[in-house]
């Protein structure tokens, strides 16, 4: 790679997503995406937005989709900033809170972005072990790192920390504590979001996405929701119009109709159900899922050959070439259909 670029970043990787294919006929059950379509409330106000001119820029606070999450998430327009996606509100998270040479915590395995983020800003990335059941680690508030990451529930792993645990690792950690909660509206539990402690611990930051669970990964839009005066921080560090007309019209749409996300979400659940059950039968080890996919292991085999068989076979899961992952599968839970001939198909693979 040329000598032009800091070396952080000729020594990287860079961040691999998830196969997109082009060609359509796949079943894609690899990028933890919604099976069923957004509100149309969003498609009514995209078509508004596209009538209205383009030419101008948009407005740059995002103010109607913060004024949206706001009263959707019952806090104030101040204790929210929308960003491209919740990826951008993770870098700029970075930037706000971590110079190059310093630590960022994080449980692993977890969102290999995390990873990436803190490579691009020359940070020393802390990767504290899960212990067997993807509890908290002892260690993670012990890292004396300006910036701690707890992704929960979590990712690749399904699995969800209780509350009671994430006050207690906000008041321990050294600097601020971020929950990223992509994937919390299908948490099989009522109460398992962060959200409402933003009032009670200053250093908590609560990341939330439209991508998943309200079908908008083809918008780009999250949310960052914490005390007016990160808020206020955070949006110095942030493009001047992150956010473009289109997905801003659509993200505050969708926050306008929560029993259109609320009815998919609990739809993807009881398929979860499905996936979980029969995924047992199949004698797959899974663990319990408060998210849109489940981790399958067939524990110390190396799972490649049936993720490769089965995008023979034209369906697509998640295979991670990484330490302690690679007797696993991630599935994203698909419709009841997808779920079937998914499991029609593992049923005549063996791994
Ligand atoms: C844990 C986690 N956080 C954040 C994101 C990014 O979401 P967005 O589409 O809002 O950038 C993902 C996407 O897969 C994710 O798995």
């Amino acid at each position: 790679m040329s000598h032009y670029f800091r070396s952080n970043i000729r020594a990287m990787s860079g961040y691999a997503p998830g196969e997109q294919p082009r060609d359509g006929d796949f079943i894609k059950l690899n990028t933890n995406e919604n099976p069923y379509p957004p509100s149309p409330k969003v498609y009514a106000a995209l078509r508004q937005s596209i009538a209205a001119s383009l030419r101008l820029y948009p407005p740059p606070m995002s103010e109607s989709l913060c004024a949206a999450a706001a009263a959707a998430y019952g806090v104030k327009a101040e204790n929210v900033l929308a960003g491209n996606g919740s990826d951008e509100l993770l870098a700029i998270v970075m930037r706000c809170f971590v110079d190059a040479g310093q630590r960022v915590a994080y449980p692993v395995p977890t969102y290999s972005l995390y990873d990436t983020l803190v490579e691009i800003q020359a940070a020393v990335p802390v990767g504290v072990p899960f212990p067997e059941d993807f509890s908290v680690p002892e260690q993670l508030a012990r890292q004396d790192a300006p910036l701690t990451i707890l992704c929960n529930p979590n990712a690749p792993s399904g699995t969800l920390v209780a509350l009671p645990k994430i006050v207690e690792l906000a008041r321990s950690v050294a600097g601020i504590l971020v929950v990223d909660e992509a994937y919390v509206d299908f948490a099989a539990s009522e109460g398992a979001s962060a959200l409402p402690l933003i009032y009670q611990l200053p250093n908590l930051i609560v990341l939330r996405t439209l991508s998943k669970s309200f079908s908008l990964a083809g918008m780009r839009v999250g949310l960052a929701f914490a005390s007016a005066e990160l808020i206020a921080g955070m949006n110095k560090v942030r493009d001047s119009y992150n956010l473009d007309r289109l997905s801003i019209a659509a993200g505050s749409a969708a926050l306008g109709d929560m029993a259109w996300m609320q009815r998919n979400a609990a739809r993807i659940q009881r398929s979860r159900q499905q996936l979980a059950a029969g995924l047992k039968r199949l004698g797959y080890q899974v663990y319990p899922s408060h998210t849109n996919f489940i981790l399958a292991r067939q524990r110390d085999k190396n799972l490649q050959p049936v993720y490769e068989e089965l995008k023979r076979r034209k369906i697509l899961v998640r295979y991670f070439d990484a330490p302690g992952l690679r007797d696993c599968l991630r599935i994203t839970v698909g419709t009841p259909k997808e779920v079937r001939a998914l499991l029609t198909e593992l049923a005549t693979i063996s791994a």
